[in-house]
């Protein structure tokens, strides 16, 4: 179906940004093949040099994706079996369920009804004598109060882990997140702000010793070639995507500025309809727009017309992590999370990726006004 104008809107378009880089991409595809070094080596380490820099940790330790990067930091920081860990209950099921897998017994803290994240006061309900691990969430890219959950993560001493898969570039205050926190984790899913060609993750931090562990866990437990010191796994960044990458990167402040811009128009378009709720802006915190996420009441009714109308859009997420099936035997019903709740239930992602235009937003924008008039 397309729109009154004849065009579709995707939710995210990947062939745009291909294009507008085909050359720098083929040929770093073109160099890991004539190189055939596909296993770790140059590319993946300078691709972790590279984002380190950008991110501003010191350390970066590229992994098969971001699902593994919350498990093997978190096994590398010492996490054992029956560790409680602090997660919003807003979040991908990958934040919980890689920390489960790591031996983590969870305990959920309710979210933000403006930036859909945990906040110092939602994190502190939730913590108890035996929380020995926090993980945070920016999601969608915002990362207000992301400093107050690290600041008081370190006066307890509990770890804070940034699962920040929806907020490369993302800054506060001026500060990188490396400037910030002390470990994080990345997904370079396809569509995420900074994508590879397949799966891809990282985790970075500041602390040497734990970089160490870390890439000691991704490849076998090994440093040398058979000098395995303890059982790991194998979750190497792989090469080709770590070329994809390192082309991409010096892309990525243009690509976070053009989200922004995007989400600048969105509010131009979209402001002041009854019943609409656009995102918030915290001050000082540089949201990077992973996700554009309004809130209404009948969404089914709106995404079906929505999508009438040509414009794709997405629910992230349909269920906070506690009303999962996955998640029953935790026993928490209808109402542990009332503000995670309704926000899962009254969301809807409309499209947006860097290469939107004016004329697209206002395409999404007319169609948006007419299912809600
Ligand atoms: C918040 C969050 N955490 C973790 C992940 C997992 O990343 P990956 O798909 O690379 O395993 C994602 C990806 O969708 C995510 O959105």
């Amino acid at each position: 179906m397309t729109t009154a104008a004849g065009k579709k809107i995707p939710f995210v378009d990947l062939k745009a940004q291909y294009r507008s880089i085909r050359p720098e991409i083929d040929a770093a595809i073109a160099r890991v093949i004539e190189n055939t070094s596909f296993i770790l080596g140059e590319e993946v380490e300078a691709f972790e040099r590279e984002f380190a820099t950008y991110t501003g940790f010191r350390h970066v330790v590229g992994v098969a994706n971001g699902t593994d990067a919350i498990h093997i930091v978190l096994r590398a920081m010492g996490m054992t079996p029956g560790d409680q860990l602090v997660a919003p209950a807003h979040t991908f099921i990958a934040t919980t369920e890689a920390a489960t897998q790591a031996g983590a017994t969870l305990r959920l803290a309710e979210v933000s009804d403006t930036t859909f994240c945990m906040t110092r006061q939602t994190l502190e309900a939730a913590l108890t004598p035996a929380t020995r691990f926090i993980a945070h969430v920016p999601i969608y890219g915002n990362p207000a109060g992301l400093d107050e959950v690290v600041e008081t993560g370190r006066r307890r001493g509990i770890p804070v882990m940034i699962d920040s898969a929806q907020a490369h570039g993302a800054r506060l205050g001026g500060r990188r997140l490396g400037e910030i926190a002390d470990v994080a984790t990345y997904s370079f899913f396809p569509g995420k702000n900074l994508g590879a060609y397949g799966d891809a993750g990282a985790i970075a931090t500041n602390d040497p010793d734990l970089a160490r562990r870390a890439r000691m866990w991704r490849n076998h437990g090994r440093e040398g070639k058979f000098d395995h010191e303890f059982e790991a796994v194998n979750s190497r960044l792989d090469s080709l995507q770590a070329a994809i990458l390192r082309a991409k990167l010096p892309h990525l402040e243009d690509w976070c500025r053009a989200r922004r811009a995007v989400a600048a128009l969105y509010r131009e378009a979209l402001g002041g309809i009854p019943g609409l709720r656009l995102p918030e802006e915290t001050p000082g915190a540089d949201h990077v727009y992973h996700l554009y996420v309004v809130r209404l009441q009948g969404r089914e009714r709106v995404a079906r017309a929505l999508a009438e109308a040509g414009v794709a859009t997405g629910v992230h997420y349909p269920a906070p992590i506690h009303r999962l099936k996955a998640y029953e035997h935790l026993g928490l019903g209808r109402g542990s999370f009332p503000v995670s709740e309704t926000i899962c239930e009254t969301i809807l992602s409309l499209p947006m990726y860097p290469e939107m235009g004016r004329e697209e937003v206002e395409t999404v924008a007319r169609a948006l006004r007419s299912a809600l008039a």
